[in-house]
């Protein structure tokens, strides 16, 4: 499993990432988690540096992580309340978690970042294992634009600002969808230039409602409704 939250993605995360950290898209998104989880434990699969983890959890919802990169770890250990987080270190398309979770969730496309579908059937299978009856998980994903892909061509940009630029390159075939974000400003603060790659993978609606109901065993499901973000 590679890890493409290293030192480096880490150390800018939160500034690379500032429109998510926005407190009304955060407080929107930590409503519906709570309402979802209700009185139960909530379980989020990459929890990063804890965006969204640190706000749920201070509304009172006992939230437990799984996390694949040390790095992120350390951010959100080091803000307040991150240490408080239990959070398991692994890959959560095969990691367990002890007891029962009333909802899992993944959210900012994480659910991309498991580039095969055996790698994002067997995500369905363990949150299904860690699920209590009538539990839910919630995925926030972005629809794929691929109608905005004129014949022929493969890459998109998106995320552009002054000091942002980024390019989805997608292989229907094959869907795979790696992402590249170029990020500079040395302009402002004399930090240097940064360019992440991310290796993703899109799932199309079919898969996404088949996957979801083999490991349903009964618990509430809702089919994908887009776009979500
Ligand atoms: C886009 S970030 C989202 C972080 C956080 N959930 C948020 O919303 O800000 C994706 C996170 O998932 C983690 N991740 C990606 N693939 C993973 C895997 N297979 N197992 C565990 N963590 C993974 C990355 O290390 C990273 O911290």
């Amino acid at each position: 499993m590679i890890d493409h939250f290293g030192e480096a993605v880490a150390a800018t995360y939160d500034r690379n990432s500032a429109e998510r950290f926005e407190p009304e898209l955060v407080a929107s998104t930590v409503d519906v988690l709570a309402e979802l989880a209700g009185a139960g434990r909530a379980l989020e699969l990459g929890i990063g540096t804890g965006r969204i983890a640190l706000p749920l959890a201070a509304r009172g919802v006992p939230v437990h992580g799984i996390e694949l990169s040390t790095a992120m770890l350390a951010r959100l250990r080091a803000k307040p309340g991150g240490a408080e987080i239990g959070v398991t270190v692994g890959d959560f398309a095969s990691t367990r978690v002890a007891g029962e979770f009333a909802l899992a969730y993944l959210v900012f496309n994480t659910i991309m970042n498991l580039t095969t579908q055996d790698a994002q059937v067997a995500c369905f299978r363990a949150v299904a294992d860690q699920l209590t009856p009538g539990g839910c998980f919630a995925v926030e994903v972005i629809v794929p634009e691929l109608r905005k892909l004129p014949a022929g061509q493969t890459v998109l940009p998106f995320g552009l600002g002054p000091d942002r630029w980024a390019r989805s390159d997608y292989n229907p075939a094959t869907q795979a969808a790696p992402a590249t974000t170029w990020t500079s400003r040395r302009a402002r603060t004399g930090a240097s230039r940064s360019i992440s790659p991310c290796r993703r993978r899109i799932r199309y609606a079919e898969q996404a409602i088949s996957v979801s109901s083999v490991h349903s065993q009964g618990r509430r499901q809702r089919a994908p409704r887009g776009p979500s973000c």
